[in-house]
């Protein structure tokens, strides 16, 4: 009868649209920072995963052999620490609900007392100075025991004895894994949550439960956000409960659906923004294109996760090295957690050089969190820019195409004066470049360049607070009903080939805030004025601002002329660590845009609000152009 009810319930819950309209008192000021700050990823976790390498097939000698060659490529030095077990490692849960380990493939994880135990392995690896990482799932049962072939890694057992996942065991499963196994990461997966409906096959068969399914892969509306939400959140607060020093990290694999880019943010430390990863180029493109508009979700403490590395593998392998570069590069620009995919025992001293490539590592790296943003964006070109705590800048041309394609960079790109010298520093040849206001790139097939760029600044005396992304938390985005991103639907599902009648657009995300472009992607403008700065993002939101010591903030804010809408005049408001600062007349659809200023001095945060008296049927987009914050 409780089951009955139960799965009523999550019925329930999938059929009510996932609607939630910003109350108004969301929008009031936070006073705080209120992104997720618990766990221990202040900088994208670095380290290595068996998945890409091995699938399910791991055992103590494949893991152990990629740390040490971590450790003797002098790799962990420059910043790979986390040694992940993906999915494999698991044989059954016990009778006493306790997880069991396959002691044939991680004898050392037998105890005299017949029970077992990963301690002697992640006490070995800490013993390295490494970390590890482990693997589990949000549901019953996971992604391997719905889509693998390899059955003999699978768990085996009762219906009981093969439920793996975290469903119903949160708490003693995250209290063993961490407080007595002692690992520093879990990666959670969501296969158990969308993959077993009553009409499956293999639930008609009584091989597994059935589980409701929460998430629709395909479609958003059929997919419970709140209730996949709720689910990780008790995750993170598990998580905090058994680790109270914040000596973990939570990654979160939903690939994108739940609309879980708008909300990861606030429970976990990492969260995949797409579908697997493949080997293949076009794929890379697909998974970077999922995590390259979304420059405002990402920030210290949570991070974008396009997925990890595929170097060393198929188009980024020992024959491929421009592609491998390239995937390098990206990863490292958008701030993308760098987990190696490969089995590192066969890696040759090329491929360990890219992976080790520390002038790289140090843009996935920088202390400021700012993931790049889209300075030029087309299908062939892209050019990506990322300011750097010393005030430097690092950029990416990036070709797409399998043909070689002139690039040029111009100094507007960078937020440079065109009459100054502008300083690159190629960061994979270390070649220097000085040029003034434009220069052409000639890319051969596939290349990324990756430039350290040094110039005078157009604003000179602080930051445009979209070259702060990784200071900018968007608490409240103005998204009414998430909606897919129609940008990143173009990859094909590896496993399901060319069969239906396409790839729809799927991954929710679109309408969110942005960075020097409008919430849908145009160009910002107000009653015609263009904008090359500013920050784009929906009525009636409420955005996060660190400030690390400006004085002054500036804008020239109104509705953007892609407004829709229209019904509604809007108000800007501005905050300094929860006090009302400035605020503008109510504007309407067509009124110039007028500035707005407010002294900061002293606040740590700033919060820029816009409302309007009644709620929009179509959210318009507003514009803060030019947002800055200076001395
Ligand atoms: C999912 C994840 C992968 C991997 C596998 C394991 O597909 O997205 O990264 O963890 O499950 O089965």
């Amino acid at each position: 009868m409780a089951l009955r009810r139960s799965i009523l319930t999550t019925v329930a819950a999938v059929l009510s649209l996932a609607a939630s309209p910003a109350r108004a008192d969301d929008l009031d000021p936070a006073g705080k920072w209120t992104a997720y700050a618990r766990g221990a990823a202040d900088l994208p976790p670095m380290g290595w995963n068996s998945w890409n390498a091995f699938g399910v097939a791991i055992d103590e000698d494949k893991i152990l052999g990629s740390a040490d060659v971590i450790l003797s490529s002098g790799l962990a030095s420059k910043g790979y620490r986390y040694i992940d077990l993906d999915e494999g490692w698991w044989a059954r849960r016990g009778a006493d609900g306790r997880m069991v380990i396959r002691t044939d493939r991680f004898p050392s994880a037998i105890q005299s007392d017949g029970s077992t135990s990963f301690r002697p392995l992640t006490d070995r690896l800490h013993a390295l100075g490494l970390k590890a990482g482990i693997y589990s799932e949000i549901g019953r049962n996971s992604c391997g025991q719905l889509y693998s072939e390899d059955t003999a890694s699978l768990p085996s057992g009762t219906v009981a004895e093969r439920e793996v996942g975290l469903h119903g065991h949160v708490d003693e499963d995250i209290r063993l894994y961490f407080s007595e196994w002692g690992f520093d990461l879990i990666k959670v997966d969501g296969c158990g949550i969308r993959g077993l409906p009553e009409s499956n096959p293999r639930v008609i068969s009584g091989e597994f439960r059935a589980f409701p399914p929460l998430i629709d892969s395909d479609s958003l509306g059929r997919t419970s956000i709140p209730a996949v939400r709720a689910l990780f959140t008790e995750v993170s607060a598990a998580l905090e409960r058994h680790n109270p020093d914040d000596d973990f990290v939570f990654s979160i694999c939903i690939w994108g659906s739940a609309d879980v880019r708008s909300w990861a943010k606030n429970v976990g430390n990492m969260s995949r923004t797409s579908e697997d990863i493949f080997p293949i180029w076009s794929r890379m493109l697909f998974n970077l294109d999922s995590t390259s508009r979304r420059a405002l979700y990402a920030h210290p403490g949570s991070w974008n996760d396009p997925d990890m590395l595929y170097i060393g593998t198929g188009d980024f392998d020992a024959d491929h090295l421009t592609e491998a570069r390239s995937h390098f590069s990206m990863w490292a620009m958008l701030n993308a957690p760098l987990m190696i995919g490969y089995d590192l025992r066969k890696a040759t001293p090329e491929l360990l050089g890219i992976l080790g490539n520390q002038k790289v590592i140090a843009l996935n790296q920088d202390p400021a969190g700012n993931q790049a943003v889209l300075a030029y964006d087309s299908d062939d070109a892209q050019i990506y820019v990322k300011t750097l705590a010393d005030g430097s800048k690092a950029v990416a041309l990036l070709n797409r195409t399998s043909a070689p394609l002139k690039v040029t960079l111009t100094s507007d790109h960078l937020k440079y004066l065109a009459e100054n010298d502008i300083d690159l520093t190629d960061l994979w040849t270390g070649e220097a470049i000085r040029f003034q206001k434009e220069r052409d790139f000639a890319l051969g097939p596939r290349q990324a360049l990756v430039f350290k760029a040094k110039g005078k600044r157009a604003l000179a005396n602080g930051l445009y607070v979209s070259e702060m992304p990784g200071s900018v938390n968007p608490a409240v985005d103005g998204v009414i009903v998430p909606e897919a991103e129609p940008m990143t639907h173009r990859g094909i599902l590896p496993w399901q080939g060319t069969r239906g009648n396409g790839e729809h657009p799927r991954y929710g995300g679109w309408g969110g805030a942005q960075a020097d472009m409008t919430p849908y992607g145009d160009q910002l403008a107000v009653a015609g004025h263009r904008f090359s700065s500013g920050i784009g993002v929906l009525a009636n939101s409420r955005l996060e601002v660190r400030n690390p010591g400006f004085t002054r903030f500036s804008a020239l804010v109104g509705v953007d002329d892609s407004a829709r809408d229209r019904s509604q005049p809007v108000t800007f408001l501005v905050y300094g660590d929860g006090k009302l600062l400035a605020q503008s007349e109510p504007k309407r659809f067509g009124d110039p845009p007028s500035p707005l200023e407010a002294n900061v001095a002293g606040a740590k945060l700033v919060e820029v609000v816009v409302r309007t008296p009644q709620p929009l049927r179509f959210p318009d987009p507003v514009t803060w152009g030019d947002a800055a914050l200076t001395h």
